[in-house]
């Protein structure tokens, strides 16, 4: 497995590759990995003769007062991890590789449409720094595929649309998401909760689950089921940014007769800010 920073070390070995007609898969990471990541490997690894993982905390993508001081950063660990599932390249590039121009100056890719509402109007500018970073990613590394989490649902359609709007030549595949025992999603954020904390979690998944019963059996009053989900959550003590029940393609507002739902979920609690989903269809 190479790690490597630079991009005339990551150009060289691309080419060989791209010589033997091997087909190229990018897992794009911030690090601290977990089992949800590996999955995302494991997936890519089935699309691609070649995977690369990207470990960047991408700092276009903090607003002020975010965590971007505090992400974990455990790239030894990190390596180790990815050493046991097989992954060809670890591609870990400096600010200066990924935004030679400097952050003020950098080119940035806005998708409009997609990026104002749910974590878009809870992070500002979060979602420019994910495509701004992620086209860049995306350049420098020429993958065949990319895969991304379910759990970042915004994250991914936003992505697609990038990828679509583009024209760039890359299928993107999204991942199931991997949760712990208890039904709490993987996240690094994780580990900013206490015990106490921990123990509150996983009735995210819990609530998310009870309102995605009620939508299987029957019930579309979304409005109704979004407030009782949003209700749920406060009263067990987390503080509620978001719930919301939308069309899976495009994030709209559903109507009655739509078979496809995502129930959208972020929260605070202590520390940490959680999100996570669930896609219903119909
Ligand atoms: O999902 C993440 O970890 C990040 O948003 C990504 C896609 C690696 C871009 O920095």
């Amino acid at each position: 497995m190479e790690v490597i920073q630079d991009k005339t070390a990551l150009r060289e070995q691309l080419l060989e590759w791209r010589r033997h007609d091997e087909h190229v898969a990018i897992v794009p990471t911030m690090g601290n990995l977990h089992a949800g990541h590996v999955s995302l490997v494991e997936l890519a690894r089935e699309h691609a003769e070649r995977v690369v993982v990207t470990v960047f905390v991408n700092p276009t993508q903090f607003a002020e007062g975010e965590d971007f001081e505090d992400y974990p950063r455990t790239l030894e660990r990190d390596k180790r991890r990815l050493q046991r599932v097989n992954t060809d390249m670890i591609f870990v590039p400096t600010v200066e590789t990924l935004y030679p121009f400097g952050l003020q100056n950098a080119t940035s890719v806005t998708v409009p449409g997609l990026t104002e509402n749910f974590c878009g109007s809870f992070r500002p500018g979060h979602f420019d720094g994910v495509t701004t970073v992620v086209a860049r990613l995306f350049a420098l590394v020429q993958p065949d595929v990319a895969v991304f989490g379910q759990k970042d649902y915004q994250q991914q359609l936003v992505i697609r649309r990038m990828v679509e709007d583009l024209g760039l030549p890359i299928n993107i595949i999204t991942a199931p998401t991997v949760r712990e025992e208890d039904g709490l999603a993987m996240s690094s954020r994780n580990a900013y909760l206490s015990d106490e904390e921990r123990a509150m979690a996983p009735k995210i998944h819990e609530v998310l689950e009870s309102a995605g019963e009620a939508l299987q059996s029957g019930k579309r009053n979304f409005e109704e089921l979004e407030n009782a989900a949003s209700g749920q959550l406060s009263d067990t003590g987390f503080e509620v940014e978001y719930v919301a029940i939308r069309r899976a393609l495009d994030l709209s507002v559903p109507n009655r007769d739509c078979d496809e739902l995502v129930l959208l979920v972020a929260v605070r609690l202590g520390k940490a800010r959680l999100i996570d989903n669930i896609v219903v269809t119909i």
